[in-house]
């Protein structure tokens, strides 16, 4: 499944930007959070997830990289986040950030930087909805896919398989037309698209040629 990410989208035509990746039939989008700590970026809060909200029915995954995602995952639940995405690197115990984003109503998703191993995941991945992988440095849309990730993706789905469990596999960063079939040859259940839905005039069209690549095409 693609799933837009806001973070390359005009926002001063949110909901222009909306009804195309609507139309192109995606099911959810991803809100990039950054506190300017944690990344060397700043982008946007819980505001801007209430202000999706409002204007979509979609899915909506809050992709939280900030250095201390537990004080602020009521917040991003509160704003009317369905999934929430903490990064395994952030302070805090991962157990105990997948316990409040349920105790606040959210799936939960937790995030590997590129150098990060599975082996840190591990004793939550039978808790967690989502296993987010990066393929780029966090923090920049418009980075190059890590072709290096590429195994990581795959042990993602051996490890669901070998135990049984249940997360999915959302693959983030650098994600186009050519990188769409290595990804989801490997186990990508979810790919997340900045620059390439977003970068043109064509959203719609650029999210289509996206599904195509992944054989979503209707
Ligand atoms: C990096 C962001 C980006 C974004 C996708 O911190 O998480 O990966 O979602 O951006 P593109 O598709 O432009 O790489």
């Amino acid at each position: 499944m693609i799933v837009p990410s806001l973070l390359s989208a005009d926002f001063s035509r949110l909901e222009q930007s909306l009804r195309a990746v609507e139309r192109a039939g995606v099911d959810m989008v991803s809100v990039d959070v950054m506190d300017g700590h944690f990344v060397p970026n700043i982008t946007f809060g819980p505001i801007i997830v209430s202000a999706v909200r409002k204007l979509t029915h979609l899915l909506v995954e809050a992709h939280l990289m900030i250095t201390d995602p537990i004080s602020y995952i009521p917040e991003f639940a509160k704003a009317g986040a369905d999934y929430i995405s903490f990064h395994v690197e952030a302070d805090g115990d991962p157990g105990e950030a997948v316990r409040l984003v349920k105790k606040s109503g959210a799936k939960a998703g937790v995030v590997v930087k590129p150098k990060t191993g599975l082996d840190k995941v591990e004793s939550i991945l039978d808790q967690v909805d989502l296993l987010v992988i990066m393929t780029v440095e966090p923090g920049f849309g418009g980075q190059g896919f890590m072709e290096e990730m590429l195994p990581k993706i795959e042990q993602a789905r051996t490890l669901r398989e070998e135990k049984s469990l249940r997360y999915l596999i959302m693959v983030d960063g650098g994600i186009h037309k050519d990188t769409v079939p290595l990804a989801v040859s490997k186990g990508a259940d979810l790919l997340v698209a900045g620059s390439a839905v977003f970068g043109g005039d064509d959203i719609e069209g650029a999210v289509r040629r996206l599904q195509d690549a992944a054989g979503l095409g209707d």
